[in-house]
């Protein structure tokens, strides 16, 4: 992994996170070929965006030990104090028919990595939010990502990923939220294991997706997502607030929800869960 030092609050990858995902070898692909490291950084997502715009290539990999300005998705910010979490980029460049279902895709890689380094069984909500059995509705880690196109043609998508991995202290309303892996498990994670073991769930399912398209990860993503299927769930469309049964994702990755009206498809936003 070819760090960089220096410049700009840059400094070289943490040891932990280096040796993991050197001893990942070629597990984690092209994830993590070139890497910048900051020991704070705005967010990790503008700067891989700012990267693949100058044309990085496939597998450039930004981490921060903390973020003054993590970004979730709907504009929620996403708390990174340092010490607590792995906050990462990383750049792809899909071909055309892969990319609309990369979001479902980096969910399960995300879960398949916690799964493989600490034991537990993540969950996920759809599209990818992530959970442990025991955390309820507080999340461990999501996943924000953000394309760039050229004309039609998707250009890049940065798929950035928060894990809290270790307690911190977090405002009130994100700790009703939220929750961590050491909560959870009550025993030490180590970061570089989950990073390493993230980054190689996302690439074998990234391959997946090209080479095989994408009726495993949506099958994949299914087992996952025990406890939405069967569930009472509201979203907002046009200003309108909709009701309905969560019942299935279809094969483009879309929750299919069952309504009064009948069956209907959510492509975007967020869906909540309602008692
Ligand atoms: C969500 O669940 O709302 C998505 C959270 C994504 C947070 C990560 S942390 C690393 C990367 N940089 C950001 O600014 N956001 C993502």
């Amino acid at each position: 992994m070819a760090g960089t030092i220096g410049r700009g609050g840059v400094v070289a990858v943490p040891d932990d996170v280096a040796e993991a995902m050197a001893m990942a070898g070629d597990r984690v692909g092209r994830l993590g070929c070139h890497a910048r490291w900051f020991a704070e950084v705005g967010s990790t997502n503008d700067e891989a965006i700012a990267l693949a715009n100058r044309g990085a290539e496939e597998g450039w990999l930004v981490g921060a030990d903390s973020q003054s300005a993590g970004r979730g998705r709907h504009g929620r910010s996403w708390s990174s104090p340092p010490g607590a979490g792995l906050y990462l980029s990383v750049v792809l460049r899909p071909p055309s028919h892969a990319a609309s279902l990369l979001t479902l895709a980096a969910g399960v890689g995300v879960a398949e990595g916690i799964q493989a380094a600490t034991g537990a069984e993540p969950r996920l909500k759809w599209p990818n939010d992530i959970y442990l059995v025991s955390s309820g509705p507080r999340k461990v880690a999501g996943i924000l990502a953000e394309g760039g196109t050229s004309g039609a043609r998707v250009d890049y998508v940065v798929v950035g990923i928060g894990i809290n991995v270790r307690q911190a202290i977090l405002p009130p309303e994100v700790a009703a939220r939220a929750t961590s892996l050491e909560d959870e498990l009550g025993r030490p994670i180590s970061r570089g294991a989950v990073a390493a073991a993230v980054c190689a769930g996302i690439w074998r399912q990234y391959q997946k997706l090209i080479a095989e398209g994408g009726e495993d990860i949506v099958a994949a993503w299914r087992t996952r997502a025990v406890g939405t299927f069967g569930r009472a769930v509201e979203w907002d469309s046009g200003g309108v607030t909709c009701r309905g049964v969560a019942r299935d994702v279809d094969s483009d990755g879309a929750l299919v929800v069952e309504t009064e009206l009948g069956s209907t498809r959510v492509v975007a936003g967020e869906v909540r869960w309602t008692p």
